[in-house]
């Protein structure tokens, strides 16, 4: 779908050049290059635990790993910030994430962005992927990410009846057409655009990271295909896809891939709170992170060397 808005609408601008490099460059030119760990933790809705149990979460993931990566949903719109914060001072590692649907719940897509923007690009250890291309993490592994958004082109948006919390709690996606009617016409045009957004912005970074790099892990929070939209151990269904699916982020993928057969790209997603894997192509393999409220867990430990 032509897209008549400009890139950045949602608030975040241009992707800044922020990289934190996993390996200190000294050390992978050596002959014994460090070995790396990395956690990737998704959905962790870490405002569903109290002080204690967050901290107990956090300090634990801090004792496991060199880096940390989170695919979204860390709060919502009035707690995201701190909770960041908090992580970075528990963890005091590179924290790389992106942010889920629930962390502009009761606010703004576009505010939240920036502010979180304006948090990592002021702090030490925290990457927002959304608002930078390419973070280097060895000589042969790159990551790229962006919150990504249901994009409303699988399953069959028109008659799903499927309603989330979304479309009442985020300023931007309140489309309606009265008090008990959603304008779904307007609202999915709305999803397309952000789907869009979250393409282009991987779609550039996914590009120049396969230059330099045999090996690309991609954090989004939604997840790029209808295969890897696992809900209870199945797919999701047609009512539920416009919801949990990104169609345009995943022909990025296929396109990009297609074209790159010497490298390969691992996807790192969540929203759906249904765990599974699917390989789309050879060198295309998307692990959806399996999650449940008030019980944050690590999803995949990756060594990167
Ligand atoms: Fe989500």
């Amino acid at each position: 779908m032509q897209c008549d808005k400009p890139q950045g609408v949602w608030g975040t601008g241009p992707p800044v050049q922020k990289t934190l490099p996993l390996v200190d460059p000294q050390l992978a030119n050596s002959s014994r290059p460090k070995l790396n760990v990395a956690l990737n933790q998704n959905n962790i809705h870490l405002n569903f635990l109290d002080d204690a149990e967050r901290h107990q979460f956090l300090e634990t993931v801090a004792e496991r790993a060199d880096a940390v990566s989170i695919t979204g949903d860390i709060g919502d719109a009035t707690n995201v910030i701190g909770f960041l914060k908090e992580i970075e001072d528990i963890l005091r590692k590179p924290v790389y994430f992106v942010l889920g649907n629930h962390d502009f719940y009761r606010g703004s897509i576009g505010k939240v962005r920036d502010e979180v923007a304006q948090l990592a690009r002021q702090s030490e250890f925290l990457v927002y992927m959304t608002a930078t291309s390419v973070v280097p993490l060895s000589p042969t592994t790159a990551l790229v990410g962006h919150d990504g958004w249901a994009d409303a082109r699988l399953g069959d948006f028109e008659k799903s009846q499927v309603f989330l919390n979304d479309y009442v709690t985020i300023e931007e996606l309140r489309k309606w057409k009265d008090e008990f009617a959603l304008d779904k016409p307007a609202l999915a045009e709305l999803l397309n655009v952000l789907g869009d957004e979250a393409a282009r912005h991987l779609e550039r970074a996914l590009r120049q990271a396969v230059t330099d790099h045999s090996t690309v892990i991609a954090l989004t929070h939604v997840p790029p295909f209808k295969e890897a939209a696992w809900h209870e151990g199945k797919h999701s269904d047609d009512d539920h896809l416009p919801h949990f699916a990104c169609k345009a982020v995943g022909d990025v993928f296929t396109t990009v891939m297609q074209e790159h057969p010497q490298s390969r790209l691992t996807v790192l997603c969540g929203h759906t709170h249904g765990g599974g894997e699917v390989q789309v192509l050879p060198n295309l393999r998307v692990l959806t992170g399996e999650a449940e409220y008030g019980q944050p867990m690590t999803q995949h430990v990756f060594e990167i060397d």
